[in-house]
């Protein structure tokens, strides 16, 4: 969770909460999402919360933990979407951005001249927040592999949060986010704002063509996509997991990447003590299989 905004709840009538609620929110949040909040955590789940609870009007929550389970599925979504943290920028982590232009564009441009590949790119940016990161995909994406010569690409961004969901699919920043930007995807991608939107950019009609959102909770069975991925992008999402559900998104994530597709993780985040389910290429880039290539086996 970011850092606490809300007045403190004895500020607003709500009273602390006890050891006892919290233990109940963090069981129902990590059964929901597969989200561990350690105790460190508990300040911050009584921030945000209590920003709800003031709108519904209730003072304890244990009040609020049964609004919870009986108004179903809604309230459910609202809990999870006060208790995520959404910080993101655009290109995050350069060098993975730098693998993709340097190493992977290229053995893509490769194969698809030899007709070892077709011209078509899947990518899936899994825990997309407000859209920094799928927009990203798509500007590298379009630049080097334009509809003009045949390719195809096509992005898939999903998060658990409806609110990141809604700022994504209207996709305006300050102008300052420009810096985050290399400046070759600036002119042909982003719309720069004028009058009553001076100050703004927003992201041009092509790029938007080619990303879709859909909200999807990754530790939810059954991810509702045909056909594998060339990119996953799971950047600072499994950091909020505990090894058992991040073994259990893992395995789910591996199923949908095609077998020579790359997954890509946040550079504070590890894959180490979850098996061989994956090599890593560069540090934070995984393909799927362990150390050595399928033709070699342990025995002698
Ligand atoms: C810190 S942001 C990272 C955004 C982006 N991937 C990046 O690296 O810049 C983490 C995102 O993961 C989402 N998230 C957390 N738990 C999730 C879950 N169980 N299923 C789907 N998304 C989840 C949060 O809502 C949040 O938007």
């Amino acid at each position: 969770m970011e850092n606490g905004e809300s007045p403190a709840p004895e500020e607003t009538g709500i009273r602390p909460i006890t050891d006892r609620e919290f233990s109940l929110f963090q069981e129902l949040i990590y059964k929901e999402a597969g989200i561990y909040l350690s105790g460190a955590k508990k300040p911050l789940l009584e921030g945000r919360l209590s920003r709800r609870m003031r709108e519904l009007g209730l003072h304890s929550f244990n009040a609020y933990y049964h609004r919870v389970l009986e108004q179903g599925e809604a309230e459910r979504v609202r809990l999870l979407d006060a208790v995520s943290t959404n910080e993101t920028h655009f290109f995050r982590e350069p060098l993975q951005f730098e693998f993709l232009e340097r190493r992977l564009f290229p053995e893509w441009a490769r194969e698809a001249e030899l007709g070892r590949r077709p011209r078509k790119i899947r990518a899936w940016s899994a825990g997309c927040s407000s859209g920094e990161e799928p927009y990203s995909l798509a500007m590298t994406l379009l630049f080097h592999f334009p509809s003009t010569s045949g390719w195809n690409v096509e992005i898939f961004a999903t998060d658990l949060s409806t609110r990141m969901l809604e700022r994504a699919r209207n996709p305006i920043w300050p102008i300052e986010k420009t810096k985050e930007i290399p400046p070759q995807y600036l002119k042909p991608f982003m719309l720069r704002g004028t009058r009553s939107q001076e100050g703004k950019i927003k992201a041009g009609p092509e790029i938007r063509s080619v990303v879709r959102f859909d909200r999807l909770n990754l530790n939810e069975d059954g991810y509702p996509f045909s056909g594998p991925f060339d990119l996953i992008f799971c950047r600072n999402v499994l950091i909020y997991f505990d090894t058992e559900s991040k073994k259990r998104v893992l395995d789910r994530l591996l199923r949908s990447l095609s077998p020579a597709g790359h997954l890509f993780i946040g550079h504070a985040e590890s894959l180490t003590g979850l098996g061989d389910r994956v090599r890593s290429v560069i540090p934070t880039v995984y393909m799927k299989g362990g150390s050595e290539s399928a033709e070699w086996s342990k025995k002698s």
